[in-house]
């Protein structure tokens, strides 16, 4: 009897872990001397959104680029603690980045095409990774991102026309449809929304929202709106800290943290 709570906990902890897409414990990152996050524990659901909110520099971005390792590519950038996808550490040596990020795939603030067409934006993907034995397997792969990007039949009669040439909306669901081409299990967005307008910012919520269904997406939004309509857990960051994640309902109505209510409320940030 006397190790039974002891057990209890261990069940409830394996049960949560096994539910877990992503966990991180005990993350820390430095750039220089400078400790931007500090201590981040989290567990993220599959299948489902979760949405980073928190005022700015307070490390939402370095946060979301742990997750795949793009901290990687910045030289004073270090990062310490475990992450693991599927339990698998993405920090091993072992780990390839550049597969990890196919796996774990981004979109940033500013939509950034390539000076391509849209259609080597969406094949430059497979074709690196091999995907694609024949041109018709990569037209299919393309014709299939953009569908689930939202963007076919606004593309289809010019695909060889410049990813550039589009609307920054269609842009910016053109870098959706060039994650999705590699057939990523996470997608993590960076104020995906942050430069379009409301109707093109409707259409990519409207899309993250079917991406749902078949991906794991994490994004950054100072919106809380946003944050309330994309999102099912909402996790808050202050001065590099986490300071509560929950669901996103209980967030934005009865949060546990008084920072939270306070920036939810407008009072900073
Ligand atoms: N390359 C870098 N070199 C040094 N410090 C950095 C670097 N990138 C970010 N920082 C610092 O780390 C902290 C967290 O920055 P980060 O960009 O992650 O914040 P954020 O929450 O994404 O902010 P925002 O909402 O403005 O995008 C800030 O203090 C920032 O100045
Ligand atoms: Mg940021």
């Amino acid at each position: 009897m006397s190790n039974m709570p002891t057990t209890m906990t261990t069940t409830t902890k394996a049960a949560t872990m096994n539910e877990s897409k992503i966990s991180a414990r005990k993350v820390q990152v430095f750039y220089g001397d400078k400790h931007a996050i500090k201590d981040v524990e989290i567990e993220i659901p599959p299948r489902s959104v979760t949405a980073f909110i928190g005022p700015s520099g307070c490390g939402k971005s370095t946060f979301l680029r742990c997750l795949n390792r793009m901290n990687d590519t910045i030289a004073n950038c270090r990062v310490e603690g475990h992450i693991s996808i599927d339990g698998e550490n993405i920090y091993d040596p072992k780990v390839d980045p550049v597969q990890l990020r196919a796996k774990v795939g981004m979109v940033f603030q500013k939509p950034n095409p390539f000076p391509k067409s849209i259609y080597e934006n969406v094949a430059y993907g497979p074709r690196i990774h091999g995907l694609a034995r024949k041109k018709s397997d990569l037209d299919d792969i393309v014709s299939s991102a953009l569908q689930k990007a939202g963007l076919w039949n606004e593309v289809k009669d010019r695909l060889d026309a410049p990813g550039t040439g589009l609307s920054g909306g269609q842009q910016q669901r053109l870098c959706i449809a060039r994650a999705v081409a590699v057939s990523p299990e996470v997608i993590l967005m960076d104020e995906p929304c942050s430069a379009l307008d409301p109707i093109a910012t409707a259409k990519v919520e409207e899309l993250i929202h079917e991406l749902r269904a078949n991906y794991t997406i994490v994004i950054v939004t100072h919106s809380m709106q946003q944050a309330a309509r994309v999102s099912q857990r909402t996790a808050m960051f202050h001065l590099g800290e986490l300071v509560e994640e929950n669901d996103t309902d209980k967030m934005f109505t009865n949060p546990d943290d008084q920072r939270t209510q306070d920036y939810i409320m407008g009072r900073f940030g």
